[in-house]
């Protein structure tokens, strides 16, 4: 069967794969965490297209039907790009869920957590500008955050330092709704939570992009008929694939099969 390939720089878009395997259970889903070029938060933008493209070519090569850019950063710097070199594969990408957020605050303030690079491309920009709608988006880029999660630091003194030090500016400007502009962060969700209490809301992005991939599926004729039998998860890593299978070991993640995947040659 061909699978629905997923790609991102390391355990953040599983996050977004385990909203796909729960809408989705039939489905055979191929996930490809490009570790050896994490983090993507710091890369020039010609620099990340060329990795999406490499990581995209692997996916297709391995007969991916529909292709989850499961990376915020990767999905503002690339998507367009992508969706012109593989004009016969569907793309779908993540977007900070500006447009709920703008629509929920009581406050009228939302804040932005990401990674440098997101903050820094023109489709945050773009988001504000057509779904702000007068609300004031104050955006917090979180530099070092994703090589903490990378390296299993959930709980780490060191994590929650950095996690306080990036969610404080929000809560000072007065924000009660904080989006998740990285498929990283939903990982440290219940730190994230205990930080901010429960009056904060927290938007992962990662429902809405799996009722999203379902929809395209759909439209294409590409969903796989309904059977009794769950489709197969599979990794792969051009990192260490004993360190990843440690990783999802450790947290709450669906369980699969890890291979290595190389990119060599692809990427400039
Ligand atoms: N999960 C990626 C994102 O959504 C992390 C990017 C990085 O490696 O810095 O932006």
């Amino acid at each position: 069967m061909q699978p629905v390939g997923f790609f991102d720089s390391g355990i953040g878009g599983i996050t977004v794969l385990r909203e796909v395997r729960r809408l989705l259970p039939g489905e055979d889903l191929l996930y490809l965490a490009d570790q050896a070029h994490c983090p993507y938060g710091s890369r020039p933008l010609d620099e990340l297209r060329a990795i999406a493209a490499a990581c995209a070519a692997w996916l297709i090569e391995r007969g991916a039907k529909l292709v989850v850019v499961a990376c915020n950063t990767a999905s503002a710097a690339a998507l367009t790009d992508l969706r012109r070199r593989f004009p016969d594969t569907p793309f779908v990408g993540m977007v900070p869920p500006v447009k709920p957020a703008a629509a929920h605050t009581r406050s009228g303030v939302v804040g932005v957590l990401a990674t440098p690079a997101t903050l820094a491309g023109d489709l945050l920009r773009d988001v504000i500008e057509q779904w702000a709608n007068g609300v004031r988006v104050v955006p917090q880029a979180c530099p070092g955050l994703v090589e903490h999660i990378e390296e299993g630091m959930f709980d780490s003194p060191a994590t929650m330092a950095l996690l306080r030090q990036y969610v404080a500016p929000l809560l000072d400007a007065g924000a009660d709704t904080i989006v998740l502009g990285c498929t990283h962060y939903p990982l440290l969700l219940p730190r994230l939570r205990a930080l901010v209490g429960n009056d904060i809301r927290l938007l992962d992005a990662a429902p809405a992009v799996a009722q999203r991939v379902a929809q395209v599926l759909r439209e294409r004729g590409l969903t796989r008929a309904p059977i009794r039998m769950s489709g197969s998860v599979t990794y792969a890593t051009t990192g260490d694939p004993a360190r990843l299978a440690d990783l999802i070991d450790r947290i709450d993640l669906p369980r699969g099969r890890v291979e290595q995947a190389r990119l060599e040659g692809r990427v400039g």
